[in-house]
């Protein structure tokens, strides 16, 4: 690489990441952590060889079309892209990648927190505690639903939804029922699951649902009230996935009306915005957006765009292209 690179980096990263920009790039770092408006990502597109935003910067058609242009690649520090037009960006001919894999195991120990967090009510214990009302061990304080044995219906068996199977088959005795036609009964198998012929069919079954299937104009309200009220009234809905495949409203509809027991949720249709009733219901565990929070898989994520951007500018095919 005999000129460096211009590459903008759309927000803070950990120290490693943003040291290693800066040595392999021409980088601009947001030292101020502050999301970029759509003029600057506009003026990055501008000025810079390549982007490196995040699942938070909407990388739409407008963005990508700027002109005249200089970039020819975004590389997204996080494996969902729905963040980004990748239609636009073909039709640009812009380059886009992800980072896969090293947050397949913090992703899917977050479903498994969520779905032990709202089945042992574990979030409203501590409030309580917390709130000082804790009066003491009694047989009937605060009873939750068991976990173990129970069934696990796992929409998406990809890598994310695959983890989660395993943790459920192996560590915790589930029975793991999935629904993801392209994934053989075989590969399901050597994780603990079994397959079932449709989505419908892992709703009427399942204990607890957890999703895991891309965002995609067609996974959008994948759970809607039709399918919410195919849940079994004991059931939990836990969504590590992307806020859009929830009808949001729908689910508040099935949590008060009780068709359903409660959810766990690490992803919102309007992030950072959250439905307000889902606040205020103690059968709901919310937590922001943390499924991949670790530092390790954040620094790992993080190199894996840096990856991205040093196969593509050394002329090599980047690993994670997706556009
Ligand atoms: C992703 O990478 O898509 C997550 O939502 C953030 O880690």
């Amino acid at each position: 690489m005999a000129v460096r690179p211009r590459v903008v980096v759309t927000r803070r990263v950990p120290a490693a990441v943003e040291d290693r920009a800066t040595a392999l790039f021409d980088a601009t770092l947001n030292p101020t952590d502050t999301p970029f408006t759509m003029g600057q990502l506009q003026n990055a597109m501008r000025t810079a060889d390549a982007l490196l935003p995040t699942v938070t910067d909407k990388i739409t058609a407008e963005v990508l079309g700027t002109t005249p242009r200089r970039a020819k690649i975004v590389a997204n520090f996080g494996v969902g892209f729905n963040n980004i037009d990748v239609a636009a960006a073909k039709q640009n001919g812009i380059v886009v990648t992800n980072t896969p894999d090293v947050l397949t195991d913090e992703t899917a120990d977050t479903a498994i927190a969520l779905l032990l967090m709202v089945a042992r009510r574990l979030g409203e214990g501590e409030r309580e505690l917390r709130a000082g009302k804790w009066t003491g061990w009694r047989p009937t304080h605060h009873l939750g639903t068991k976990v173990t044995g129970k069934t696990l219906g796992v929409i998406g068996l990809g890598r994310i939804g695959r983890a989660v199977a395993k943790r459920a088959s192996a560590g915790f005795g589930m029975r793991v029922v999935y629904y993801d036609p392209p994934v053989s009964a075989a590969d399901g198998k050597a994780v603990g699951a079994e397959p079932r012929d449709s989505l419908e069919a892992v709703l009427r079954e399942s204990d607890f649902v957890s999703l895991h299937a891309p965002a995609l104009p067609e996974t959008r309200h994948l759970m809607n009230a039709e399918r919410l009220a195919l849940m079994q009234r004991h059931a939990f809905l836990i969504n590590t996935a992307r806020g859009d495949l929830v009808d949001e409203a729908a689910l508040v509809r099935a949590l008060q009306a009780k068709t359903i027991a409660g959810a766990g949720l690490d992803v919102f249709e309007k992030e950072p915005v959250v439905t307000p009733e889902l606040l205020a219901m103690e059968n709901v565990v919310l937590l922001p957006h943390l499924g991949s929070a670790s530092t390790e898989t954040r620094v790992a994520m993080g190199m894996r765009a840096l990856d991205n951007l040093e196969a593509f500018f050394s002329e090599k095919p980047p690993r994670d292209r997706v556009a």
